[in-house]
């Protein structure tokens, strides 16, 4: 049977740097460790001025095209996801599909273009939809472009002004894909929620402690879903990567995943000697004594040996570029896939036909977890990704040159400042009525 998923991926950050425990931390009296250890973040990337979704997406696309030799007649189709539109008509793809024909000999008239919104899981939808339209034959033997790009920023004060970024993750998907493939099994857990919106403004509205139990009961929810397809077993997978909004929000996810998935399994009963079995709901007067029981069990599963072994190798691979990035949105569990699979390469371990248990998230809200089996192709498709390069090469901002930067992308059209960094070979907004010259 022919096997569909991500062909070959690249990321674009944003090129500026705003240094959380160097620059953030100081002008905010916080104790650095707060963001280092507490969020597990580092560092935000964060759009110079000539940048936006749509050259950050651009320019992860064209990258991709090239090192891949394509020509827009092998795409038939363009989907961009992204919560940060400009336009409430025109979708991002047409804007990124205007760039990609100007430095193209063909063009994409013969694409469809579309917009995928629904918060951060909206990236893992698009591979969706692109998975299924070649999946019924309708790609006449074309690829599709995923393009998750977002510039993740919260009002100044916000308490998600910590775990902002920038950045663009562009995604081929075609046949007997090289990087993964995507599995049919699929799971949702998805509930009308208020805890983080962005009616008609430019910077969320947003309940932060809230978002975070949304986040882990629907995890759990779509969790329970994919055992209704599959048995699950924590020792299934050899990557578990999330959405990661920071790191510190994925700890809580795989620690509550562990549990959920362990449940019933060898696992409980081998560390029942150590922690004990799972509280079961039948043995707790209410529900919230039930919730108490549930929490302690899991600190205590946290701090054995097992969990941190499991952690360690599925989990915390997946972090390492997001803590010197902070929130992509769309593009952030794309990241973790990324990152898991480059430490991997470096390390030399073998991911050869290996399962990994994706676990996509948005706020408004929607978990969607599903299963992935890494290609043989895979370490090649890694090794031609630049992003250390990248994240090398950004600007360190200064807090002042910071709050500068955050009220040009408010579209404050009083503020006119400089670009702090010279753009090179790339797409660069350069005003509404021209977008996406190439310099
Ligand atoms: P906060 O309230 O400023 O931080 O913001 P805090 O006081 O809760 O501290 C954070 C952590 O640091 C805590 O760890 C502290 O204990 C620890 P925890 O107890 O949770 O494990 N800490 C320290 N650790 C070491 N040394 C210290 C220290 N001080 C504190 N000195 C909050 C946190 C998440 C609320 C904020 O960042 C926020 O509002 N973020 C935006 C919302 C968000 O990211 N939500 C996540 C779930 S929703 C989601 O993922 C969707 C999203 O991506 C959007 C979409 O889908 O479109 C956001």
């Amino acid at each position: 049977m022919t096997t569909v998923g991500i062909d070959a991926v690249e990321i674009r950050t944003g090129n500026l740097k705003l240094d959380l425990a160097e620059t953030f931390a100081p002008a905010k009296d916080e104790d650095p460790a707060k963001y280092t250890k507490g969020l597990g973040l580092h560092s935000s990337s964060f759009p110079d001025v000539y940048e936006d979704i749509v050259t950050m997406g651009a320019n992860a696309g064209k990258r991709l095209m090239d090192r891949k030799g394509l020509e827009p007649d092998d795409i038939g189709r363009i989907d961009v996801a992204t919560e940060s539109a400009f336009d409430h008509s025109k979708p991002a793809s047409t804007y990124i599909a205007g760039c990609l024909e100007d430095v193209y000999e063909g063009d994409f008239h013969h694409a469809n273009k579309g917009e995928r919104k629904f918060a951060c899981v909206a990236g893992t939808q698009a591979i969706d939809d692109a998975v299924n339209w070649i999946g019924s034959g309708k790609n006449r033997g074309r690829a599709a472009l995923v393009i998750a790009t977002d510039t993740a920023l919260y009002a100044r004060g916000d308490s998600g002004e910590a775990t902002q970024g920038a950045g663009a993750v562009a995604m081929l998907i075609d046949e007997d894909p090289s990087l993964v493939s995507v599995d049919p099994v699929q799971g949702f857990g998805s509930a009308d929620e208020t805890d983080f919106l962005k009616p008609n403004q430019q910077f969320p509205s947003v309940d932060g402690k809230r978002s975070m139990q949304v986040y882990l009961a629907r995890m759990r929810e779509a969790l329970t879903d994919v055992e209704r397809q599959r048995d699950l077993h924590p020792d299934d997978f050899a990557v578990v990567p999330f959405h990661i909004p920071f790191p510190g929000m994925v700890r809580k996810g795989a620690a509550l995943g562990y549990r959920h998935i362990s449940r019933g399994t060898d696992v409980e009963e081998e560390l029942a000697e150590e922690i004990g079995m799972q509280p079961r709901r039948e043995d707790f007067e209410d529900d919230e004594a039930f919730r108490d029981a549930l929490t302690e069990y899991t600190d205590s599963l946290t701090e054995t040996d097992r969990y941190r072994e499991w952690y360690d190798r599925t989990v915390e691979p997946t972090l390492g570029i997001s803590r010197h990035v902070g929130n992509w949105y769309t593009g952030s569990v794309h990241l973790a896939r990324a990152s898991a699979l480059k430490e991997a390469r470096e390390s030399g371990r073998d991911l050869d036909d290996e399962e990994m248990l994706v676990c996509s998230y948005g706020s408004g809200a929607q978990a969607e977890i599903h299963i992935e089996t890494v290609q043989p192709g895979w370490e090649d498709e890694i090794a031609a990704l630049n992003v250390d390069e990248q994240l090398r090469d950004r600007y360190d901002i200064t807090f002042a040159e910071y709050e500068q930067i955050h009220e040009v992308h408010n579209y404050d059209e009083t503020t006119d400042i400089d670009a702090f960094t010279t753009p090179e070979a790339e797409f660069v907004f350069d005003g509404w009525g021209r977008m996406g010259e190439r310099k």
